[in-house]
């Protein structure tokens, strides 16, 4: 199996819609997310425009569709990116795919676009995802106790984070 990573492109809207809106995928990813086929698009389009600020990357194995992943710099001055929007598809569970992908995606950001911090928040319930992030290296830093409304409850956001500093040892 080969885990692979590249930046998504204009025809792979119709698979991230499938993606994002699947019954075991849409409950875990946040609320606010956009899910419509033009909304993907434009976030496309955005990732091509301004690939050091935003990027939105398809996962592949064995050169097959097989998930998504996203990153936003929120700080330019001190080199920090939020990810988000992790999925993998159903069909491709089990084989910690999104580890893999993670430790690409975290080569990529610290190496070639030159982040010092990555940070991402996981809802409370997704114990599944946060056990991942905890697998490629995230720092559980804090939760945001009861700040979303999601599934007609409140619901806590875990926080997460990873400094070059984890991986390198240096500055
Ligand atoms: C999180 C996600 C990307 C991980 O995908 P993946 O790499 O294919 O992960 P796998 O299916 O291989 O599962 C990884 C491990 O989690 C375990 N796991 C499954 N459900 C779990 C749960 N409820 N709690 C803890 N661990 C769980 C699996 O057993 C597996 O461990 P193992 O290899 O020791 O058996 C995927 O589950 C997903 O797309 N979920 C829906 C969207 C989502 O939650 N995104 C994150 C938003 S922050």
């Amino acid at each position: 199996m080969r885990v692979s990573i590249r930046r998504a492109r204009s025809d792979d809207v119709d698979f991230l819609v499938e993606l994002v809106t699947h019954e075991d995928v849409e409950p875990f990813l946040a609320a606010v997310r956009p899910k419509d086929a033009a909304s993907i698009a434009a976030e496309i389009e955005r990732s091509e425009a301004e690939p050091e600020a935003f990027g939105v990357f398809v996962i592949e194995v064995d050169g097959e569709r097989a998930g998504v992943m996203r990153f936003e710099r929120t700080n330019r001055r001190s080199r920090i990116a939020d990810l988000g929007g992790l999925a993998v598809h159903p069909r491709f569970r089990g084989r910690r795919v999104a580890d893999e992908a993670a430790r690409q995606l975290q080569r990529h950001l610290f190496d070639d676009l030159c982040f010092h911090r990555l940070q991402l928040e996981i809802y409370g319930f997704n114990e599944r995802a946060q056990a991942h992030a905890e697998r490629v290296g995230f720092v559980r830093e804090g939760v945001r106790r009861k700040a979303y409304w999601r599934h007609g409850q409140w619901v806590d956001g875990v926080l997460y984070g990873l400094v070059a500093e984890d991986l390198s040892g240096s500055s």
